[in-house]
């Protein structure tokens, strides 16, 4: 670790909450609203489309994410998209560029600006995330097109010795450089570091890795020059590992969440963005509304950033069938109401009742367990 003397030098610089930076964060996390994470890359959404069946092309793709954004009412929740390049460079079946067509609604773009994950040298079974070149040119390009926050994802695996210290700091590293040339560009950085839940690892393990995570992540932001107050966190939940044989109710993974984002992730963030990361769609919902529902102190607003727990119901009603457009729109919009209510810790689980009794005749059987 570096010297006290060096950190206090290098620390964040001063904000007021005025800079302009500091509104873009802020108006992403207003009360009762959230993030749609709808930035998989043409190769990820294939991979979805082909379960279930739909041909997978720029249109088709279009048309999907086309679906989601424009969804009635959905601005009601979701205060911001993040979109992947090639939807940024789309437009809408009316010839609206996307980027506009999400301004138009009040749903602030964002946009994916890292190139994905590539095995990380000298480091079995672990990954860094590359983006870092050519970066300043591409996020001034997306400015242009409208983006005005954007997001990089780190993933960190979870074993008896994973992640290694080279791995957490090899990644804090690029979280921290892809943080400050957004602030540079004029973008919000989203800075996402993912403590997956593949394996058997408990939540008490996962606890101890994403705290780990969390504080090398914030001492190599302040050590680049990260302004927190204009960037937000998207992390994982603390949960147990998949193939845990010992797997956590709905209060000790918040209890547990909470407790590990109080230790590690300083106050002076606006905002707390979950990912779902796996976790089936409802029940990343109760976990964001017991989150919100626990007392203690809370300083950052503490909403969601799903990208699957969002979507799933939705794509798995729509099918790439015109059709069924206006079904799974409504697939989308419940669970963004739902999300939008758990992020004020307001959401009641018979939400879930009165919208299956609404759609199930129409909804493919068995479709809630792929
Ligand atoms: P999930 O909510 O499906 O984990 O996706 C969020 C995301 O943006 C991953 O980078």
């Amino acid at each position: 670790m570096e010297p006290r003397q060096e950190i206090t030098q290098t620390a964040s610089r001063p904000a007021t909450p005025a800079t302009d930076l500091a509104r873009t964060a802020a108006a992403l996390v207003p009360p009762g609203k959230g993030i749609l994470a709808a930035d998989e890359t043409v190769s990820t959404l294939t991979k979805r489309f082909d379960a279930l069946e739909i041909a997978s092309t720029p249109s088709s793709r279009r048309d999907y994410r086309e679906l989601l954004l424009t969804t009635p009412g959905a601005e009601e929740f979701i205060s911001g998209a993040i979109l992947q390049d090639e939807t940024i460079h789309q437009h809408g079946s009316a010839g609206t560029p996307i980027a506009v067509i999400c301004n138009q609604l009040g749903i602030l773009p964002g946009i994916k600006v890292d190139a994905g994950t590539t095995p990380l040298a000298g480091h079995a079974g672990e990954h860094v995330t590359e983006g870092l070149d050519r970066l300043r040119e591409r996020l001034a390009d997306y400015r242009r097109l409208g983006a005005r926050f954007a997001k990089w994802r780190a993933v960190f695996a979870v074993g008896d010795t994973l992640p290694s210290a080279g791995c957490v700091a090899a990644n804090a590293e690029a979280l921290a450089r892809y943080a400050v040339l957004c602030q540079e560009q004029a973008l919000v950085p989203i800075v996402e570091p993912e403590v997956v839940m593949d394996g058997p690892h408990t939540i008490e393990r996962c606890e101890e890795v994403t705290g780990s995570v969390l504080h090398a992540v914030f001492e190599a932001l302040l050590e680049q020059g990260v302004c927190l107050e204009e960037m937000l966190l998207k992390p994982n939940m603390v949960v147990p590992g998949d193939d845990c044989a010992r797997q956590a109710d709905i209060g000790t993974v918040a209890a547990a969440t909470l407790r590990c984002l109080r230790r590690h992730v300083p106050p002076a963030i606006p905002g707390v963005v979950f990912l779902s990361g796996g976790q089936r769609d409802v029940v990343a919902t109760r976990h964001l509304d017991a989150i919100n529902r626990a007392g203690g102190p809370k300083p950052w607003k503490l909403s969601f950033s799903y990208g699957r727990a969002l979507q799933d119901a939705a794509l798995a009603t729509w099918r790439g069938k015109p059709e069924h457009l206006a079904l799974a729109q409504r697939a989308f919009y419940h669970r963004a109401r739902c999300n939008g209510l758990a992020a004020l810790g307001a959401y009641d689980e018979h939400e879930e009742d009165a919208h299956l009794g609404e759609t199930a005749p129409q909804v493919p059987a068995g479709w809630r367990d792929d």
